[in-house]
């Protein structure tokens, strides 16, 4: 009888529970460790890192022959290929998740797959499944796992395209063709789905065709089924989860609650030899406040070399960007976006109950004070993260005869400063409360 009783109220609870939540409830719960995460490294490893042009494209446009492109494969050796360094790297970054291409356009697998002929395992001087040992590595590390996929397969004999200038056929001429093709990438991604259960499928290429012709949503849908946790970015034809703006750097706030930068290191996605215009750290971290402030994540890609060896300078700048990290993780893990420009002169973020306040401070001005405008809220505190300095605080034109809250000068000591944003907490009385009206004559006196 007691285990009657159980089982009846365990039925209450879960159809009670299963009532109350809504889609939005639902997509929250889903994207709530992305929308903390702040911070993924993005990898784009395949053959074009052996001649360092760009991937997939540089025989797409016709640069090089497709026969020429794929006899990179003959030294593609990944003989130094240590995924455990790899994810180090990537946890020391400050990173909580990885993207890594599993498949770009030129249609060559990191994996030994059953589908196609074109992968690590058979077709290339590796000769290893690549992409498992990291994956191991990444999942041992609790990290979360992105499978980039590119929807085109520019090398498969049954897909459309082949170059820009060349079309293997039309697909409302030879529809059985190109249902083969889906089969293929279904099955393809059904296997990576099977063997690795990724918390996001980062598709890409979705401009080549439209949502019926792809059979988005179709695709959606059995992905879900087979996995309902998986977060979908944007490129499959807008059926995904979130934004994903690429290299350029949105000005005003992106609509969508969830969006993610994805931006090259230096000017490239692959490793490119010849590519020496990389950001600097300073210029890096930059990007990634404002991306923050602005409620987004940001995807840092890293290109590989063919040895499955990472550039120095790609090494060196993830490990900057991961110590001031970790000097300042409060300010960025966890953290809501900041408030708007005209209250501060620079980027910044709410933790999650919006009672402090991260001041992200790249160049301190002549004074040595930063200021802040029309904050109702009384603040109790300001301090240096990972430093603990207090600062002194100077309230200016708080009257008691109108409502204005007056402007705030914090005063940073000048040994205090970090090389890159020194960033002042600011602890209020309450959940912050931003002053919307405009200041006028005398109200009271
Ligand atoms: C683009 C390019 C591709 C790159 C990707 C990264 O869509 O086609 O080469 O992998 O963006 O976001």
């Amino acid at each position: 009888m007691k285990s009657r009783i159980l089982i009846f109220v365990m039925f209450i609870c879960i159809s009670v529970q299963g009532q109350n939540i809504t889609p939005e409830q639902n997509k929250f719960d889903k994207m709530s460790w992305f929308s903390e995460a702040k911070l993924g490294i993005f990898i784009h490893w395949g053959i074009y890192s052996v001649k360092g042009i760009s991937e997939s494209w540089s025989f797409f446009n016709e640069y090089i022959s497709h026969r020429d492109y794929l006899n990179q494969l003959d030294s593609f050796d990944a003989i130094n290929y240590n995924p455990k360094k790899w994810v180090e790297l990537i946890k020391n970054s400050g990173a909580k998740y990885a993207v890594i291409t599993s498949k770009h356009h030129d249609g060559f697998a990191l994996w030994k797959t059953k589908y196609g002929n074109l992968n690590s395992v058979n077709n290339s001087a590796s000769k290893k499944d690549l992409l498992t040992p990291f994956i191991n590595e990444l999942k041992r590390n609790k990290l979360k796992l992105g499978l980039y996929y590119s929807l085109p397969d520019w090398s498969f004999s049954d897909y459309d395209n082949f170059t820009k200038n060349k079309k293997r056929y039309l697909i409302h001429e030879e529809p059985k063709r190109w249902e083969k093709f889906i089969a293929y990438r279904d099955n393809q991604l059904f296997e990576l789905n099977n063997l690795f259960n990724p918390d996001i499928w980062w598709f890409d290429g979705d401009w080549e065709h439209s949502a019926q012709e792809w059979k988005s949503l179709k695709l959606k849908q059995i992905l879900l089924e087979k996995n309902p946790k998986v977060i979908i970015n944007s490129r499959l034809n807008n059926y995904g989860d979130y934004d994903t703006p690429e290299i350029g750097v949105p000005i005003y706030r992106p609509k969508s609650n969830y969006w993610e930068l994805c931006l090259t290191i230096n000017d490239s996605w692959g490793y490119q030899k010849n590519d020496k215009n990389y950001k600097s750290s300073m210029q890096i971290i930059d990007i990634f406040v404002d991306v923050i402030s602005k409620g987004g994540n940001l995807l840092l890609n890293i290109g590989p070399k063919a040895d499955g060896t990472i550039p120095k300078q790609q090494e060196a700048i993830l490990k900057d960007l991961g110590k001031w990290i970790k000097k300042h993780e409060s300010a960025i893990y966890k953290t809501k976006r900041g408030i708007p420009y005209d209250h501060f002169y620079g980027p910044t973020t709410l933790n999650k109950k919006e009672e402090i306040l991260y001041l992200f401070v790249r160049d301190l001005p002549k004074d040595n004070k930063i200021v802040l405008k029309g904050i109702e809220n009384k603040i109790n505190r300001a301090y240096i993260l990972g430093d603990g300095t207090i600062l002194n605080k100077q309230l200016l034109c708080k009257v008691y005869w109108n409502k204005y809250p007056g402007i705030s000068y914090l005063e940073i000591p000048k040994d205090n400063i970090d090389p890159y944003y020194t960033v002042v907490a600011v602890v209020l009385d309450g959940p912050i409360k931003l002053f919307k009206e405009k200041t006028g004559a005398i109200e009271s006196n």
